[in-house]
């Protein structure tokens, strides 16, 4: 089933939370430039650093709670609300919708190269992610 895919997968590689925001910062030096803390500073000397794990954990933990919330119809507005949230405490940060959807490109990248990405499990993420930017897009 391919929610069973998408949480099975998810939790393989959720505590790779530094890991996964390297590889957004990376392939976006734009989205990191919007921090204030880490921007104009060398990504691999902040990796490690306490702040980046901060920030790391926040964004994926956020991650984690949609993906938990994902398949009850019931939990649909919880993810609406999820998603709103994201859009107006982003809004004011001035990131874009394309921003937003090279985050998406670099996390599904980064799930491409560290799970078994067989063809229900890529269904499954792309159905995810469809449903969740729509919501995110809406509200922004
Ligand atoms: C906080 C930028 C995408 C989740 C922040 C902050 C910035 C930022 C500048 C504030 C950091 C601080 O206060 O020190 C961006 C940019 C993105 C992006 C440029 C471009 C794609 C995302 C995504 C998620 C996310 C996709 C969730 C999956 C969060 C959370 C916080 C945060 C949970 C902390 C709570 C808050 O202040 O809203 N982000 N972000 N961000 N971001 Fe993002």
């Amino acid at each position: 089933m391919q929610l069973i895919a998408l949480k099975k997968t998810w939790s393989t590689v959720k505590f790779n939370e530094v890991d996964i925001l390297y590889a957004v910062f990376k392939a976006y030096p734009d989205i990191m430039a919007k921090f204030p803390q880490f921007a104009g500073k060398d990504l691999d000397s902040i990796k490690d650093s306490a702040a980046f794990a901060t920030h790391a954990t926040r964004i994926v933990s956020f991650l984690s709670e949609v993906i938990s919330l994902a398949g009850s119809d019931a939990n649909i507005p919880a993810i609406q609300n999820l998603a709103k949230e994201l859009a107006t405490s982003h809004k004011p940060r001035g990131v874009s919708k394309d921003q937003f959807t090279e985050f998406r490109t670099a996390l599904f990248t980064y799930l491409k190269a560290h799970i078994n990405f067989d063809g229900p499990t890529e269904t499954a993420w792309t159905l995810a992610l469809d449903t969740t930017y729509a919501m995110l897009f809406s509200a922004m």
